[in-house]
């Protein structure tokens, strides 16, 4: 496996979780026991990530802090015995190695990967999006699978989709897959289009691997009516340009779980808690009691 760079764009403002989101980054949000960030770098250093970059924006610096070395910490930890949470802290015990750039202004998704133009450099990366958890009991290897359909395809891009039901295809990128096969080639994708619109139902679900090419495909994309640029654009100008690209699906057992809402933030949240193997049986009762 060679791909070994991941951008995380986090740069987003959290309006949709406004009040939660005033002072606190919507990706630094608790999901059971951790904060969503936590799971995604989990998941990115099973598939073999060794540099992040979170594309970070004002009011983000908790992220930083959250991955910072504490010291003082680990020892109390240490002379307490906790044996079990310095496991979950000690991130740099991975071999991840964390950095930060900001995008200073809100200009869309596209906007944010450019801001990790100079960090890529010459080599394909992976793009982890900051607010999607995928896969519940253990971390998905969906990006492994990314990167291999990406070589074995010799795509320039490489896109996880999932399967959504048709009244919600207006709130995704949705792509026309060429084949019913797991990894299949996306003929177009288009960037929340109205259901009668969609050319399936198939989302683009948060992970992607892109070469180096995608930044020119960026800079040559325009802003959309709201002003911002928009990835899935750039990715269907390098279709146009008759770049290869590819989609994996993801299998029901690798669900995705979207904080970007409090819809499905709630119901990430209880069902990580209702599971959790310390604290998740005896919320089970007290959820059965409150739905009695
Ligand atoms: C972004 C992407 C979209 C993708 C979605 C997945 O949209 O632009 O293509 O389907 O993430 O979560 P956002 O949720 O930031 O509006």
């Amino acid at each position: 496996m060679s791909i070994r760079n991941a951008v995380i764009p986090v740069a987003g403002l959290g309006t949709r979780l406004l009040p939660a989101t005033k002072s606190q980054p919507k990706e630094m949000l608790p999901v059971g026991k951790k904060p969503i960030v936590q799971y995604i770098i989990e998941e990115l250093h099973l598939c073999g990530i060794e540099r992040a970059l979170f594309v970070t924006g004002r009011g983000k610096s908790s992220i930083e802090d959250h991955f910072d070395d504490d010291p003082d910490l680990i020892r109390t930890l240490r002379e307490a015995g906790k044996e079990d949470l310095l496991e979950e802290l000690q991130y740099e015990r991975m071999g991840v190695h964390f950095l930060y750039t900001r995008q200073r202004r809100q200009r869309g998704l596209g906007d944010a990967i450019l801001c990790a133009e100079h960090f890529a450099g010459d080599e394909p990366f992976v793009v982890a999006l900051g607010d999607s958890i995928i896969g519940r009991h253990k971390p998905s290897l969906i990006v492994q699978r990314l990167i291999a359909a990406f070589e074995a395809h010799e795509a320039s891009c490489a896109i996880a989709v999932e399967e959504v039901p048709m009244d919600q295809v207006s709130m995704y990128g949705v792509v026309k897959p060429a084949s019913d096969s797991e990894v299949f080639e996306i003929t177009d994708l288009v960037e929340k289009p109205k259901r009668e619109e969609a050319p399936s139902n198939w989302a683009i679900a948060g992970r992607y691997v892109f070469a180096p090419s995608l930044f020119s495909a960026i800079k040559q994309t325009g802003f959309d009516h709201r002003g911002e640029l928009q990835l899935t654009d750039a990715i269907r100008l390098m279709l146009r340009e008759g770049k290869r690209v590819v989609g994996v699906r993801l299998p029901r057992e690798e669900k995705r779980y979207d904080i970007g809402n409090f819809e499905s933030y709630f119901e990430t949240f209880v069902e990580f808690a209702l599971t959790d193997p310390e604290f998740g049986p005896r919320l089970r009762q007290h959820a059965r009691e409150l739905l009695k």
